[in-house]
């Protein structure tokens, strides 16, 4: 099995160019789905994820053209709308298909989705949203199916601000008749990209980036070019490593805008942030502190940094604490960060951490995407070489992350 092999690394000094954000790619390649036209995506990163979607459009009867980080995708002669569980239970994201599809077909049957590592991932809020809109949900065999003469706009208070649900139902009142207004919609920037999305192929919807979202539906949407915004995440993943390191590094292609808890965060533990006319550059002037972190819904602290923040935690001089609000189980990196030799204790929703002044290399596995980036960068500090196995998890979210470490100066290699 493919592993990457880390081992005590210098200060990252360099710059690194941030790809396209994953999570914004997922739903904006689903929401093609809204059009018989053609539609071309650009700063597309080459990510299993992106693949994975791409199978499953093209299962649907898209046809996808695509070179380098530029993707066409024609969605003229769409002949099924049913997404069977192979491809479902690959990824999550997946279910995203299931608000334009029924959008635009009135029908869709798709497999649950699968859980993963880091809990259960309930979809109850997604079909609350489509019921909400007049869809008649059932469910049976492990597939759901949705089915609407035609989709009402209403009003819709979520539960819980979640990302994919928000996304799902605004892709499914782009179409619908009248007005659907999200209360409690999630702000996270790709919901705003896949708002700039949808305008940009005719479509009406306002206020995405704030907690209430209105999506006036129309008849019919048409094709657009869009460029993906960059990935924060990758982006926070980078200044994470170059903090551990001691580094210097410039990234190039960030919206400083969508970093900001993430600089915070880093800020209060002591790292130098400075935002250029193309970048933001981060390094290491003076003795780095231990910090308390809480992870929210955006514009709180991202969950999707937790397990990169607590690697770092693990070498701050004191304790610090991470308690986890978002998923009831993102936890799973923490007996992989021990068996290098970190100190850290769970205690309900929280992980406290004892800081310690050497890590030791050893094998390790990726639980999930972020836990995965976790250990590389717990590896890049440890003395000796830390094997980090099941680098699928990794290889879904980061694009070339091996190549993007080592022009940095770190000491990474991938093992077949
Ligand atoms: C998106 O997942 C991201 N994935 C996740 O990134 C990210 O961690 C998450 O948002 C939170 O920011 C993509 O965008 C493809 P949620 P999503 O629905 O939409 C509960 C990564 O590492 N919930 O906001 O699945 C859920 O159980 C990935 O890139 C319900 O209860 O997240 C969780 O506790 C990991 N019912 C919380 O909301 C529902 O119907 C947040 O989930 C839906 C969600």
């Amino acid at each position: 099995m493919p592993s990457l092999l880390v081992s005590k690394s210098g200060p990252l000094k360099g710059e690194v160019v941030i790809s396209g954000a994953k999570n914004s790619v997922l739903p904006i390649l689903a929401a093609s789905l809204l059009t018989d036209d053609t539609s071309r995506l650009d700063d597309i990163p080459d990510l299993e994820d992106v693949e994975v979607m791409c199978e499953l459009l093209e299962h649907f009867g898209s046809k996808i053209t695509r070179e380098g980080s530029h993707i066409t995708i024609d969605n003229n002669s769409i002949a099924n709308t049913s997404a069977p569980y192979e491809l479902v239970r690959k990824m999550r994201a997946s279910f995203l298909v299931m608000g334009p599809i029924l959008s635009r077909f009135g029908s869709v049957k798709i497999s649950l989705p699968g859980g993963c590592a880091i809990g259960t991932r309930p979809i109850d809020l997604h079909l609350k949203g489509f019921a909400s809109l007049g869809a008649d949900i059932t469910l049976g065999h492990g597939y759901i199916e949705a089915r609407a003469d035609r989709l009402r706009g209403n009003r819709i208070y979520l539960d819980f601000p979640s990302v994919g649900a928000t996304e799902n139902i605004i892709m499914a009142a782009a179409l619908a008749d009248g007005l659907t207004i999200i209360e409690n919609a999630a702000e996270e920037p790709e919901i705003i990209d896949l708002a700039n999305f949808i305008n940009s192929m005719g479509g009406s919807v306002r206020g995405a980036g704030t907690d209430t979202i209105k999506i006036e539906g129309v008849k019919c949407l048409s094709g657009a070019s869009h460029t993906i915004i960059p990935d924060r995440i990758e982006a926070g993943t980078f200044m994470v490593a170059a903090a551990i390191t001691g580094g210097d590094i410039i990234l190039k292609n960030v919206i400083a805008d969508h970093l900001r808890p993430v600089e915070a965060k880093l800020k209060e533990a002591g790292i130098s942030i400075y935002e250029l006319d193309d970048g933001m550059r981060v390094t290491v002037e003076r003795p780095l502190r231990p910090i308390d972190l809480k992870t929210l819904p955006y514009p709180g602290f991202p969950t999707d940094m937790q397990a990169q923040m607590m690697a770092l935690m693990c070498v701050l001089p004191g304790t610090s604490i991470i308690t986890e609000t978002v998923f009831e189980n993102r936890f799973m990196h923490v007996s992989e960060l021990k068996r290098l030799g970190a100190r850290i204790k769970i205690e309900g929703r929280s992980a406290i951490i004892e800081g310690v002044k050497r890590l030791t290399g050893t094998d390790v596995r990726a639980t999930d995407l972020r836990a995965g980036a976790a250990l590389l960068i717990a590896g890049l500090y440890a003395d000796g070489t830390t094997r980090v196995r099941d680098i699928y998890h990794i290889d879904r979210g980061y694009e070339r992350i091996e190549e993007k470490l080592k022009a940095l100066g770190a000491n990474i290699e991938r093992t077949q």
